[in-house]
């Protein structure tokens, strides 16, 4: 993947980065310059669970450039999902060491690998040799307890992985305080001086595109990565800010809710919500209707809010013209 820099990315969201925001966000919104899955577990698709657990590797044409996104202990496994991925047509694959979920820390993985340099480097060391043509990757903090980003990030550069996205805080954190870009910057003067050719993506509260060109400009960095920025606003990957009116955001939510009802069915439905936050705020009547959707229980009632909403919104600025 040769982008122009500084580009950007949608972190990799467990629960929101699926097949169907991918899908709004690669066809309805400004898009990113790349896209990454959910986090999947090497070992689940390892096992009977493959059948579900593939699903998650779904993607259409518009959604690339994508990379998937892989998590788990056994470098073996890892070996079998990166040639999977290549199989699958995506165009790299990232190893997750980064996520602070207790569960996942518990069982060594994910941001617990910070302090098992032996089987993250065999992981990396698999995950590059199930792989012919496609860039392996990782996802990491600066930390598990304190910051280690000097030992922690050589480390990572000593592996030459083609892109290492260092997330600005320490995994007991979670996502509480302010991410720390001065130590993103460390790691990017680390990379000059051990792998050069290694990408370096920033990740932490980049609010929209011009607060992340202001960082890249700061902090020295190739890329940027937005994650719950998109929460509050869709648009976040906007190149020239502009509002956008109750009309599209309206339209843009009945667009999830149909794509959401076709992929999945009435399963996970209060996953939706989240989206529905996410669409409909910044207006005035926002609250009111927000309010309606939330006690919607099925996907069709959702549809029918929004519809009706949309009719009252359109009459109302019909009328406007005529006075
Ligand atoms: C709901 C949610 C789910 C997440 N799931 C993942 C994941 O699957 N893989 C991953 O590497 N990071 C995951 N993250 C972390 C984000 O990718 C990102 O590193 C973090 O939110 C910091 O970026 P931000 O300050 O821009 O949000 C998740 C974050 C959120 C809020």
């Amino acid at each position: 993947m040769n982008l122009e820099k500084p580009f950007f990315v949608l972190a990799p969201m467990e629960d929101v980065t699926d097949f169907v925001f991918r899908e709004i966000v690669s066809k309805y919104l400004p898009k990113p310059s790349a896209l990454f899955t959910e986090f999947t577990n090497v070992e689940a698709l390892n096992s009977k669970g493959f059948d579900k657990t593939i699903q998650r590797f779904k993607f259409s044409k518009i959604q690339k450039p994508i990379v998937a996104q892989i998590w788990g202990i056994k470098p073996e496994n890892y070996y079998k999902a990166s040639k999977l991925i290549e199989s699958l047509g995506f165009n790299g694959v990232d190893i997750n060491m980064g996520c602070p979920d207790r569960k996942v820390m518990k069982i060594g993985a994910c941001s617990a690998l910070i302090e098992n340099k032996n089987l993250a480097k065999e992981i990396i060391a698999a995950t590059k040799e199930g792989v012919k043509n496609i860039p392996v990757s990782v996802k990491t903090r600066i930390g598990t307890k304190e910051i280690v980003t000097q030992d922690w990030i050589s480390f990572l550069l000593e592996q030459k992985i083609s892109t290492l996205t260092v997330h600005g805080r320490l995994a007991k954190d979670l996502s509480k305080f302010p991410a720390n870009w001065s130590e993103i910057k460390k790691a990017v003067g680390i990379r000059d001086k051990i792998s050069p050719n290694t990408i370096i993506i920033g990740n932490g509260d980049v609010s929209s595109y011009n607060d992340g060109l202001q960082k890249a400009r700061d902090y020295k960095v190739d890329g940027l990565m937005i994650g719950r920025g998109i929460f509050s606003n869709p648009w976040a990957f906007e190149k020239d800010k502009k509002n956008h009116s109750i009309k599209e955001r309206v339209e843009l939510a009945i667009k999830h809710v149909n794509l959401f009802k076709k992929i999945y069915g009435e399963s996970k439905s209060d996953i939706l919500k989240k989206f529905l936050k996410m669409y409909i705020k910044d207006f005035p009547d926002a609250s009111e209707l927000r309010n309606l959707l939330m006690g919607g229980k099925t996907t069709h009632q959702m549809i029918e809010v929004l519809k009706n909403f949309k009719m009252k919104e359109d009459q109302e600025a019909s009328l406007s013209q005529l006075v």
